[in-house]
C-alpha cells in the first residue's frame, strides 16, 4: 500500500502495531509546522526495548506506568496492557484522546491522570520521556517513589540534546542505579533500577533529601503576595522581565465584570488585575496542570478564598463562551514543547476575539521581534502600543461594537 505525504506523517509504526497519530492542536498549514509528526526516535526506541523486554517477561499483565507521553504514541501502542498516562499537559492528555478515538480504540483503555495523581498502586514498569524542564523530571521521580519498588524497572528515553549529565544524576540520586544505552537515531535509553532501601540513607556522606523540592516560592516584587509554583510552570523561581513591565501597565477601575488570564503559569497577572479591579470575577486558562493549580493557590492565598474564579485546563480559549469576557490578558507562549513558533500567539489573538464582548479590550506582552502588533492589526483593524521598554511592548485592541 502507499502513502500520500500527508498519510504518511500520520503513520505511526511500532512493533505493537501501527497507528495513525497526530498532534493535537493540528498544525494547519502554518509553515514547517506541518512536517512536524507527533511522535519521535525517543518514542520509537522505547517502544522498540519494550517489546524485547515484554516478551521477556512472565507476568502476562505487567501494569505499566507511563509519564510524558506526547499525542498517545506510547499509549496507543502499549493500550492492550491498559496502562496509566501521566502528564503535567492537557494538549497532550487532549491528543492522546482524539488519537484513542481515530483509531477505533476504547477511550477508557489509557488511564489517563494529571501531575499530581498517580496509580493507586505499585507499578512494573515506569515508561517515562525525558520533559524538556529538568525541574518536572525532578519533581517526578520524587512522586514515583510511592508506585516504584525493588523489582519496578524503569524505561526512560529522550533525544539525546535533552538528556545531559544533570539529568541522569537526578535518576541516581532519586531513585537508584542508572545506565544508559548508545544512540540511535539521536535518541537514548536510560535504565534505572530503584533501590527504596537506600532512599533513607546517607550516599557517600551526602545525606539524599526525601522530598520533592517543588513546589517553591517568591515573594511578587513590591506587594506582599507569596507566589507559589509547581515545577513545570513557566518562570518558576523569579518574576519573568516580560510580565514585570506588563504588571506595571495593566489597566485600573476598569468597569466590565470578566477578567481572563489565558497562559496563566503561576496566575500573577489575573491576581494583580483583581487587586486593581475589585468585584471582577476571573477566568484562568492554562494547557499546564500545574500551572492551574499554582494560580488557584496564589489566588486563594491573595484573597483569603474570597476571589470568584475558574480555572480551566483548555487549549487557549477552546471552551470558552463567545462574548464572556471583558478584560483579557496575554503573554503568549512561544513555544509548544519543544517547538517553537508563534502559531499559539495566533490561536490565543483567535479565540480572545471570539470570545470577547463588544467594547471588550485584548492587553498583550510580547517581545518586540515577535511583531505581535502586525497580527492584532490585521485581526481587530488596529492595535495601540501602550507601554515598551528595550526589549518588550504592551499592545492593546478593543473589539469593535459594530
Ligand atoms: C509565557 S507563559 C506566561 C505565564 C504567565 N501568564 C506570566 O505572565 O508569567 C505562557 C503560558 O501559556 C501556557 N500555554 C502554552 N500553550 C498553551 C495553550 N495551547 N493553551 C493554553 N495555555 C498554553 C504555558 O503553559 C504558560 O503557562
Amino acid at each position: 500500500m502507499s502513502f500520500s505525504p500527508l498519510q504518511s506523517l500520520y503513520a505511526f509504526s511500532s512493533p505493537f502495531g501501527d497507528f495513525t497519530l497526530k498532534r493535537y492542536p493540528e498544525p494547519l498549514g502554518r509553515g514547517q509546522q506541518q512536517s512536524l509528526r507527533a511522535w519521535d526516535a525517543a518514542d520509537e526506541f522505547l517502544l522498540q526495548q519494550l517489546h524485547e523486554t515484554l516478551e521477556l517477561d512472565p507476568n502476562v499483565a505487567p501494569k505499566l506506568l507511563l509519564l510524558n507521553d506526547s499525542f498517545g504514541a506510547l499509549g496507543l501502542a502499549l493500550q492492550q496492557y491498559r496502562p496509566y498516562s501521566a502528564s503535567d499537559s492537557f494538549l497532550a492528555q487532549e491528543g492522546c484522546r482524539r488519537n484513542l478515538v481515530d483509531n477505533k480504540l476504547a477511550i477508557d483503555s489509557i488511564h489517563l491522570l494529571d501531575s499530581f495523581q498517580l496509580p493507586p498502586l505499585a507499578v512494573d514498569y515506569i515508561v517515562l520521556k525525558v520533559p524538556k524542564t529538568l525541574a518536572l523530571l525532578e519533581d517526578q521521580l520524587y512522586r514515583l517513589r510511592t508506585v516504584v519498588g525493588a523489582e519496578t524497572k524503569v524505561i526512560a528515553a529522550g533525544m539525546v540534546k535533552h538528556i545531559h549529565t544533570n539529568t541522569l544524576k537526578l535518576f541516581e540520586k532519586i531513585l537508584g542505579v542508572t545506565t544508559t544505552s548508545k544512540a540511535k537515531k539521536k535518541a537514548r535509553l536510560i535504565f534505572c533500577q530503584p533501590q527504596p532501601q537506600k532512599w533513607n540513607a546517607d550516599v557517600g556522606g551526602e545525606e539524599r533529601s526525601q522530598e520533592s523540592p517543588y513546589p517553591t516560592e517568591y515573594t511578587l516584587e513590591n506587594t506582599a503576595h507569596l507566589l507559589t509554583n509547581h515545577a513545570n510552570v513557566f518562570s518558576r523561581a523569579s518574576l519573568d522581565i516580560g510580565s514585570r513591565l506588563f504588571i506595571q501597565h495593566l489597566p485600573n477601575g476598569f468597569t466590565g465584570k470578566d477578567i481572563f488570564d489565558v497562559g496563566c503559569g503561576n496566575g500573577l497577572l489575573g491576581l494583580i488585575a483583581a487587586e486593581r479591579n475589585p468585584g471582577a470575577r476571573l477566568h484562568f486558562y492554562d494547557e499546564s496542570y500545574m500551572a492551574l493549580a499554582s494560580a488557584r493557590e496564589n489566588i486563594e492565598r491573595a484573597f483569603n478564598g474570597t476571589q470568584l474564579a475558574e480555572y480551566r485546563a483548555d487549549n487557549c480559549l477552546a471552551s470558552a463562551d463567545d462574548s464572556s469576557a471583558d478584560l483579557m490578558l496575554i503573554n503568549p507562549p512561544f513555544h509548544q514543547g519543544n517547538v517553537v513558533g508563534d502559531f499559539i500567539a495566533w490561536q490565543m489573538f483567535v479565540d480572545a476575539k471570539r470570545v470577547l464582548r463588544p467594547g471588550g479590550e485584548l492587553w498583550i506582552v510580547g517581545n518586540r521581534h515577535m511583531g505581535y502588533h502586525l497580527k492584532l492589526q490585521r485581526l481587530f483593524g488596529h492595535c495601540s502600543t501602550k507601554a515598551s521598554d528595550a526589549k518588550f511592548v504592551i499592545l492593546n485592541v478593543t473589539k469593535s461594537s459594530l
